[in-house]
């Protein structure tokens, strides 16, 4: 499990688009909402554990 510090308190309106947008559901963007790839840092948590990542999305397990 991941534990993600959110501070923005409403929702964000996403209108229509041309094209696919990516909604970020790991919560390491640093483009909230929007993914910015970062989530392949996830790659290797293994269930039942809890990660802490820091600002340089160096992973440890807490
Ligand atoms: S899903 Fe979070 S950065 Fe892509």
């Amino acid at each position: 499990m991941r534990k993600v510090l959110k501070s923005g308190q409403q929702p964000l309106e996403i209108k229509p688009q041309e094209k696919s947008v990516w909604i970020c559901m790991c919560g390491l963007s640093k483009n909230q909402p929007f993914c910015d790839g970062l989530h392949k840092k996830i790659v290797g948590e293994e269930d039942g554990k809890t990660y802490e990542y820091d600002a340089e999305g160096q992973r440890k397990e807490v």
